[in-house]
């Protein structure tokens, strides 16, 4: 079978759907944003990508904080909302409500099942955007989201996003065991 090269501007599918918070003009704002991705082991680092008209980003270069909140699948409204409109001019700061934890400018959704604050320690400009690295100083969330001490995907029941079809989607079935499930195949690999 051929296969085709359809181009240099594709996108990850699923990209994970975040709302991101930060406080600007003094402010809690909030972004949808799902470019987002764990990028360290030791310490936990999350790198988010910025356009650079946002006001997302003044506001976590202004506070050297941001929030990675995890949504629902029944908050897709909510997230979506929060991607038509800019804290430039609108304020967003009273529509979820929030708290804090030891990071005093980045504010943490309630009604998130997952809530991380993180502080930045870097910034990558790039073209159209920037890049912040942050590091995880706290992950909020409530026991009815665990299962045997662990956050349950099963229970957050979290969002991803397809782009350019620009469509919210829930998450599938299980299918396997990561770092077990090849092994079955690592004969084919022996000399
Ligand atoms: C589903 C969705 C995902 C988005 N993901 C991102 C993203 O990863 N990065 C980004 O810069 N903008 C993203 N946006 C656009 C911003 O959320 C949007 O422009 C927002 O209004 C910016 O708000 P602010 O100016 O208050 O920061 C996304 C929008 C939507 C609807």
């Amino acid at each position: 079978m051929s296969r085709i090269n359809i181009g240099n501007n594709a996108f990850i599918l699923p990209e994970p759907q975040s709302i991101v918070g930060t406080h600007y003009n003094g402010k809690a704002n909030f972004m949808a944003l799902a470019w987002l991705t764990r990028v360290n082991y030791q310490p936990c680092l999350f790198a988010i990508t910025v356009n650079k008209n946002h006001a997302t980003g003044l506001g976590i270069v202004e506070s050297g904080e941001f929030s990675i909140n995890i949504p629902h699948e029944g908050m897709h409204r909510e997230t979506d909302v929060m991607g038509l409109l800019s804290g430039k001019r609108v304020d967003k700061s009273q529509f979820f409500d929030l708290h804090y934890g030891e990071l005093k400018k980045a504010p943490l959704i309630r009604e998130c099942p997952i809530a991380m604050e993180c502080k930045l320690v870097k910034t990558v400009e790039l073209d159209t955007n920037i890049m912040f690295i942050g590091e995880l100083m706290g992950t909020w969330t409530e026991e009815k989201y665990m299962t045997d001490g662990y956050i349950d995907i099963e229970k957050v029941k979290p969002m991803t996003l397809s782009m350019p079809d620009n469509h919210y989607w829930a998450i599938g079935r299980k299918i396997g065991k990561a770092w077990h499930d090849g092994k079955e195949l690592k004969d084919r690999l022996k000399k």
